[in-house]
């Protein structure tokens, strides 16, 4: 492989891999999410916004895939050993199920304050979930001591090529359903999902273009973008799915090399738009998931005349009392009346 940048054949060999084991999600349409653009002066593509929905994946988001693509590609010695991974919650579910279905015992390491669906889901699927640390950032620190003890093997929630190739199948999947897609917007964590959908529709339909969308108090791959490095923050957002405390070294080369650019959203529009998801396409998706919609309807993605944007709704992981205390701060869009 060229210097951390995935080849499309390993974004083939994933979905391989795949098939057959999670589900090929369907695209849903929104023409309300078409008018609210409209109203900005943005006409696209057939009036209609198109949304890659897999908060309906198993385990409730893409995370599956990637977790999946890394377990096939184990040693035995590994798989007997186990393995270890961290996460805000919805890898975690993606390395349980995926380890819980190879026969692999799991670890995983959450915040303490991690949403408690995904912990109760993790350990549903059989994981051995360990809850520390406030930020993830010190998860990520005492992770590495237990993997070093207990002799485990790591499970990356983004920096490695096998997890990118797997999240990026949600790319060749969207090409398939929408070959004539110009636009694809998807959050950005640590960089995976949105890199890995840039290189495989990139390398399948040049002339595509793919932006990432990240929360404002979640800036860890526009800063490396900007200085060219590695940059640590403490991330901060209602989007806790995006919130991850560095690019990696893959992540952010993929993201030099296949984005077309990266826009920042604060806390508010991700959730109007987690809420236009919900009260208008009566889709359950948790603020991570709605940022790529939030950034799209906010009119902050470069969108020409007619084109045909899809966006990613990456997840679906949220608990109803909580998301329902959030939405009661959050002011709804303005929705223009529909022309008859
Ligand atoms: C719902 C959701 N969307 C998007 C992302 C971002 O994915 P990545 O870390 O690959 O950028 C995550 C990561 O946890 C997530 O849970």
């Amino acid at each position: 492989m060229t210097e951390h940048i995935v080849p499309l054949e390993r974004f083939v060999d994933a979905r391989r891999v795949l098939v057959g084991r999670i589900n090929h999600t369907p695209i849903l349409t929104s023409t309300t999410a078409g008018r609210v653009l409209d109203a900005r002066g943005i006409r696209v593509g057939d009036g209609r916004i198109y949304a890659k929905a897999e908060h309906l994946q198993k385990t409730g988001a893409f995370k599956i895939r990637g977790a999946l693509n890394k377990m096939e590609a184990l040693t035995q010695r590994e798989r007997k050993a186990g393995v270890i991974t961290l996460s805000a919650g919805n890898h975690a579910q993606g390395v349980a199920l995926a380890a819980h279905q190879a026969g692999v015992h799991a670890v995983v390491m959450m915040p303490s304050g991690a949403v408690r669906s995904k912990v109760d889901a993790s350990r549903g699927y059989g994981a051995e979930v360990i809850l520390f640390g406030e930020h993830v950032g010190e998860t990520w620190a005492r992770m590495e001591e237990v993997q070093a003890e207990r002799r485990l093997t790591f499970v990356p929630p983004f920096d490695d090529p096998y997890v990118i190739a797997g999240q990026g199948t949600v790319g060749l999947e969207i090409l398939i359903d929408m070959p004539d897609v110009d636009v694809v917007v998807a959050g950005i964590g640590g960089g995976a999902l949105c890199t890995g959908i840039a290189a495989a529709i990139k390398e399948t339909k040049p002339g595509t273009r793919v932006y990432g969308v990240e929360p404002v108090g979640s800036n860890s791959m526009t800063l490396a973008l900007e200085r060219n490095e590695i940059v640590r923050i403490q991330p901060d957002s209602v989007a806790d799915g995006l919130g991850s405390p560095f690019a990696g070294e893959w992540t952010l080369a993929m993201a030099k090399h296949y984005l077309d650019g990266v826009v920042l959203l604060d806390d508010p529009s991700i959730l109007a738009g987690t809420r236009f998801a919900l009260e208008r396409m009566k889709q359950l998706v948790e603020p991570a998931g709605a940022a790529a919609l939030a950034a799209v309807l906010f009119g902050q993605i470069p969108i020409n005349e007619g084109e045909r944007v899809c966006v990613v709704f990456s997840g679906g992981n949220v608990e109803v009392d909580r998301l329902g205390e959030l939405l009661a701060g959050a002011a709804p869009l303005e929705i223009p009346a529909p022309v008859v």
